[in-house]
């Protein structure tokens, strides 16, 4: 029975693009994969610390070898726990809309509570050394415009290679791509482009 995590990113809800795609496909699964767990975490309702300056220290005190205060060592608990439901996961599930050529700034926030050493990464004089080898992702990324393989504005994409950075950071490799490009051309193109997305996700689902 493999465990699913399900990070929902967008504050939209009823007319999310990224959400409506994720949730066919998590549908899809659920039917193909009964028995699996599926864990789901909407960050909007999240409660993140604030990267301040115990937090600053709570992550460096670890780096550095150095014993955490109580105050720091509260913070860090709460990034551990925060990061609990990736380190558990087999299989996880990123919705995640365009923001100005990035990513959400509670998507953001998030990563930088839980990407700590020795909870998700680690390095040695070989580099950075990612925690989470062997399982796998998809990221359902929601677009306002194009950014297809050769359209004028591909280069300005900084949510998908930001993304699979972060990813590879923390030691996943297998990762798929489920684009929904050109929500803004008009309900018309939203639409078939939710529809094309939403078929791909399904097909995608008995075999991720
Ligand atoms: C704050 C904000 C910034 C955005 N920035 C971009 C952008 O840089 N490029 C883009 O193509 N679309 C941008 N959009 C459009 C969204 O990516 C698009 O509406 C997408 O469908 C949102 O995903 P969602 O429907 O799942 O919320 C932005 C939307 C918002 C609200």
């Amino acid at each position: 029975m493999a465990k699913l995590l399900y990070v929902e990113t967008s504050p939209r809800k009823q007319r999310s693009a990224s959400t409506e795609v994720a949730r066919a496909f998590l549908d899809a699964y659920r039917t193909a994969h009964p028995a699996d767990s599926i864990q789901e975490i909407d960050v909007w309702k999240l409660d993140l610390p604030e990267f301040d300056e115990v937090a600053f220290e709570a992550k460096y005190a670890g780096i550095e070898g150095r014993e955490r205060t109580p105050a720091q060592q509260a913070v860090w608990n709460r990034f551990v726990a925060l990061a609990q439901p990736f380190r558990d996961a087999d299989k996880i599930v990123l919705s995640v809309p365009m923001w100005n050529w990035g990513i959400p700034y509670k998507l953001k926030h998030l990563i930088d509570v839980i990407s700590m050493k020795d909870v998700l990464f680690t390095f040695d004089e070989r580099g950075l050394l990612g925690l989470l080898g062997g399982k796998k992702a998809l990221l359902v990324l929601a677009k306002g415009v194009d950014y297809s393989a050769g359209s004028a504005t591909a280069p300005w994409d900084q949510q998908t290679p930001y993304l699979k950075v972060w990813l590879n950071s923390i030691g996943i490799t297998d990762i798929t791509l489920l684009p929904v490009e050109k929500s803004l051309y008009g309900p018309e193109v939203d639409r078939s482009s939710r529809d094309a997305a939403t078929a791909s996700g399904r097909a995608l689902a008995a075999s991720f």
